[in-house]
């Protein structure tokens, strides 16, 4: 591959009769090489390294690293750790390339360490499970998973990577009936600090099989996941758009959701007020999605007796699903998240603070062509429950007193200028909506989800003394030297803690 690559960029630079400049390894990465990884390093100027970091979800994820490794297997991924660590060489590590913000899925001037090769599904139909590769895509997930009959608690977006999501949790489909994403995973394959490749599970490392349940990226480079397969086939569900003026009612319509996926965990809901810029506007927007293939079961009653502009909701697959529902990418992106009690007063104070936000947008942006999304999801006390049936996590979801609903708050813009003045206008929003929260009793729920959480946020934090003190531990356990909190910056660090 390195050979090909040569003689290509030989060719190319002779055929514009350019001065012939030789492919430069950066000092930074003579530890790869000096590994015998060359064959699988990216340098600035080739074509992958520039296709690589296309496919970063976010533009404000795309950093210049000094050089893109690309390991193939597990055993590289060790040797990697291992150079990098003994060069005391800073590095990022990159799954899918889903996180919204500069610096936790690549680092500029360093090296990023790429698990896209890392990208296939098996399904194993003596256990039930799925193994998973870290840098795959749910949709491809889910396209291997249908063939059987099968699925897995993942993400509903069909471009997000497979690595991230589990290790911070994940909200699926299936979260009200089996917990979230990394409530089931049976087992981690994980490359340690110093090189080790361990599998943790419940019998084997199990203390670390629980931190890396919502503990990110502190602790290792995960290269496998194994998941409990879910049957699944006909699934009923899609997006519909609704007139802002309802925007009461959807609040309340959330609130009632919320307060019955106890009594129907197979239907989902995902509710937004959103500007878009096909609309020029502020409309409602929703997912509905019932896992047991019910056509519009009881649960989305009064849902569905609200006017609507369109739908595309209809019998069809997990997989289908994940190709159709796609948010845009290549923008400029901003997210905050809170979780906050399943109380209209505070969903509807939200709502508003995002009309307002809007018009200051227009303000700047006047062609409209930003989005932005008040992002409401059911959290009721029943995830945290199932998340404790199924052995435990390390986000302490289960603390939560009342049902409450999980809020994003975003906005993705065209342009850096644009993300400079926006920034600034979300986190205000967010820190009204969380005054207002605190002034009901139970407003504010403690949680922070690691995945929709702004860089400013400190997720692992919310996760309870209990597992602060467990997050620590493990990080000390397996790293003692701190490679993955001095060597990988990037991230939620528990040495922020
Ligand atoms: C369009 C969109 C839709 C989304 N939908 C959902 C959803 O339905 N449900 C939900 O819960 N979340 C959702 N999210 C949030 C999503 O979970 C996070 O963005 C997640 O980080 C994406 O995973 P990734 O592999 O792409 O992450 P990356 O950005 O590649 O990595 C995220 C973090 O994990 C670390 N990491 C990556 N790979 C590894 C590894 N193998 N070992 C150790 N650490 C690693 C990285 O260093 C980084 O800090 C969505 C996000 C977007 C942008
Ligand atoms: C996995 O990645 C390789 C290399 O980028 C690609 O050719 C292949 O199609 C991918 N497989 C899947 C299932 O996406
Ligand atoms: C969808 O599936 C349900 C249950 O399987 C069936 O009753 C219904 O007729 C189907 N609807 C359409 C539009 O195909």
């Amino acid at each position: 591959m390195h050979f090909t690559h040569l003689l290509l960029s030989f060719c190319s630079v002779a055929s514009t009769m350019a001065a012939i400049t030789p492919r430069q390894i950066p000092s930074k990465a003579k530890c790869l090489l000096d590994a015998g990884l060359g064959e699988a390093v990216l340098v600035r100027g080739d074509p992958q390294y520039a296709e690589r970091e296309a496919s970063y979800w976010s533009n404000s994820a795309r950093l210049s690293p000094a050089a893109i490794l690309r390991p193939r297997n597990t055993k590289e991924v060790a040797l990697a750790v291992k150079a990098l660590a003994a060069a005391k060489q800073p590095f990022a590590v990159r799954s899918g390339g889903h996180t919204n913000w500069a610096g936790s899925n690549n680092i500029a001037g360093g090296i990023t360490i790429d698990l896209g090769f890392f990208n296939t599904t098996t399904y194993n139909a003596a256990t039930e499970t799925a193994d998973i590769g870290p840098g795959s895509r749910w949709r491809d997930v889910y396209s291997e998973l249908i063939k059987h009959k099968r699925a897995v608690a993942g993400g509903r977006e069909g471009n997000v990577g497979v690595a991230g999501l589990l290790l911070g949790g994940g909200n699926t489909f299936f979260t009200a009936r089996r917990g979230f994403a990394c409530d089931n995973v049976v087992a981690y394959e994980v490359v340690l600090a110093d090189g080790r490749i361990v599998t943790a599970s419940k019998t084997s490392y199990p203390d670390l099989f629980v931190a890396l349940k919502g503990g990110s990226n502190n602790f290792g480079i995960v290269t496998k996941f194994t998941m409990t397969a879910i049957p699944s086939d006909k699934v009923w569900g899609g997006m519909a758009f609704l007139p802002k003026d309802i925007a009461p009612q959807a609040v309340d319509a959330v609130v009632s959701f919320t307060n019955n996926v106890a009594n129907d965990p197979d239907s989902n809901l995902v509710a937004m007020f959103t500007h878009m810029p096909d609309f020029k506007d502020i409309v409602v927007a929703t997912l509905y999605a019932n896992m047991a293939g019910v056509e519009k079961p009881a649960a989305y009653k009064e849902w569905l007796a609200l006017p609507e502009i369109m739908n595309t909701v209809k019998n069809t697959t997990i997989a289908e699903m994940a190709f159709e529902y796609n948010i845009p990418a290549n923008l400029h992106d901003i997210w905050f998240t809170l979780s906050l009690k399943n109380d209209a007063r505070i969903l509807n104070k939200a709502a508003e603070l995002h009309v307002k936000l809007v018009e200051d947008l227009k303000a700047f942006i006047p062609e409209q062509t930003f989005t932005t999304q008040c992002l409401f999801q059911p959290l009721p006390t029943v995830f945290g429950k199932n998340s404790v049936a199924a052995g435990g996590n390390i986000m302490g979801v289960e603390r939560q007193k009342s049902n409450g609903v999980l809020f994003l708050a975003t906005a993705m813009v065209q342009t850096p200028e644009q993300e400079k003045k926006a920034y600034p206008l979300v986190k205000t929003w967010v820190e009204e909506v969380k005054k207002f929260a605190a002034t009901i009793d139970g407003g504010l729920q403690e949680w922070t989800y690691l995945n929709y959480a702004d860089k400013s946020q400190n997720p692992l934090k919310s996760y309870g003394p209990e597992n602060i003190r467990k997050l620590k531990a493990t990080a000390a356990k397996y790293d003692p030297q701190g490679v993955f909190q001095k060597l990988v910056p990037g991230g939620f660090k528990v040495s922020n803690l």
